[in-house]
């Protein structure tokens, strides 16, 4: 395997996919000492292309590839790096791809993909974790219906989730048993997730305006359960508030968070399978002060808002993080004034500013809302992105009012739902539905540092 140092990439160097996936079918069978993924694509290429396609995979050990289910050979057909799988000359138009790999989530002390923590399995996958769990185009702007299969030990795993909805869990022989899970919403491969634990959930429902029933689950170890009731309460506001603020009705008949003690980044968006670190989920009066509950309100909050903005439509590629973070901080921090009080919410959120994005525009570490560029994409969650990203999405609501803002953001979800897009896309939004002359602001996305 040849090595591949890590590399520069550039906004200004973005082309289009040369292959989409259209469904793909995953398939875990956990185990202790290994897990074997068993992946199923459709394969549909841009329209005259000859390229290879390039997948991405770090750690994974390759253990077939099929192609319209004919096994292809090394170095004829497809090469391997330690990052990559590249296949030479893949069918014109369409084709199924399998991929069976290795992994091996135990020893994955990276807290990207699969991985065991307190001895159960969890994934995170944001920004580039995908590619830790098999071979894949690990990129937002390709975006699939998924459907996941997971196999494991019954009475060690007895709760299995995934993205989307339950089409059927069944016992198997040997003390196991399996669930089958379906999203029916296309998605990058960023916004999948996979428990695999000893859980008990807390269960609620909501009734949309619309009038459909969402059936709502928190899970948690057993000793944290009769902690949870805030984070239920805080997820059904959250809810109602997003249909009558923007609109945006829940899209599923099931929403899932599950609380879990290692978490690196605090709380993941993850299709209909939020998953948070526990400290952002559980508060009991006893021990837990206002802030805490000020910030279990927020983030559930955060991250039930990303469903339309950040799931349905997403970003293009990780230049434009901002157009689903800064957008999202912004609703999280209209919902928390709106549930309490706007001044108070307005004074932290600004002081919050001043402490940390101002040094960050002022230092060494100074960047733009939508960067130029990265090394590595994990370093770029920055204040910048999210809290001077949520003051770029906040002027647009000052400069427009917040019936203009509202109508941008009609227009921005009419556009682009199912879509994976940039910035300017959304700048170009709030510019149409309000014939607006927004002249030189798009430099606030592009410029680093406060302007004199
Ligand atoms: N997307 C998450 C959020 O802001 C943050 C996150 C980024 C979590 C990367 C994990 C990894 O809601
Ligand atoms: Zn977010």
């Amino acid at each position: 395997m040849a090595k591949e140092s890590p590399k520069e990439i550039f906004l200004k160097d973005y082309k289009l996919p040369d292959y989409y996936f259209d469904t793909v079918n995953l398939d875990f069978i956990l185990k202790e000492e290994h897990t074997l993924v068993h992946s199923k694509i459709h394969v549909i290429s841009r329209q005259g292309t000859l390229s290879p396609l390039r997948l991405d995979g770090v750690d994974v050990k390759l253990l077939s590839i099929r192609i319209n289910n004919k096994v292809v050979k090394e170095g004829e057909d497809y090469s391997l790096s330690s990052k990559h799988l590249i296949l030479h000359h893949p069918p014109a138009t369409q084709f199924v791809l399998e991929i069976t790999t290795e992994i091996e989530p135990q020893n994955n002390t990276a807290l990207e993909g699969l991985y065991k923590t307190t001895g159960n399995f969890c994934t995170q996958c944001e920004a580039e974790g995908f590619r830790r769990i098999t071979f894949y185009q690990d990129r937002p702007d390709v975006m699939a219906k998924f459907t996941t299969r997971i196999e494991a030990d019954k009475s060690l795993y007895p709760v299995l989730l995934s993205n989307g909805n339950l089409i059927e869990q069944a016992d198997l022989p040997d003390g196991r048993h399996y669930a089958l899970w379906n999203d029916p919403f296309k998605k990058p491969c960023y916004l999948f997730a996979l428990v695999a634990d000893q859980l008990v959930s807390q269960d609620d429902e909501f009734v949309t305006c619309s009038g459909r029933k969402v059936a709502l689950h928190i899970w948690t170890p057993a000793q944290d359960i009769s902690k949870t009731a805030h984070a239920m309460y805080s997820l059904k506001a959250a809810m109602k508030w997003d249909e009558e603020v923007f609109g945006r009705e829940y899209d599923l008949d099931l929403f899932n968070i599950v609380a879990v003690p290692d978490f690196n980044m605090g709380a993941m968006e993850n299709k209909s399978l939020n998953i948070f670190n526990s400290r952002l989920v559980l508060a009991s009066p006893e021990t837990a002060t206002n802030a805490d509950y000020a910030a279990v309100l927020g983030v559930i909050g955060h991250e039930y808002f990303h469903n339309w903005t950040g799931n349905r439509v997403t970003c293009r590629d990780w230049f434009q993080l901002s157009l689903k973070e800064g957008l999202t901080v912004f609703r999280d921090q209209e919902f928390s004034s709106d549930m309490g009080s706007r001044a108070v919410k307005r004074i932290a959120d600004v002081l919050q500013l001043r402490i940390s994005q101002f040094p960050q525009d002022a230092g060494p570490m100074a960047h733009p809302v939508k960067p130029h560029s990265y090394i590595k994409m994990d370093n770029f969650y920055t204040v910048t992105v999210y809290e001077k990203g949520a003051k770029v999405v906040r002027m647009y609501q000052t400069l427009l009012g917040k019936k203009g803002f509202r109508k941008g953001m009609d227009l921005y979800f009419e556009r682009h739902d199912g879509q994976a897009i940039t910035c300017d896309d959304f700048y170009a939004a709030m510019r149409d539905a309000n014939n607006a002359n927004l002249a030189n602001f798009k430099v606030w996305y592009s410029q680093a540092g406060m302007p004199s």
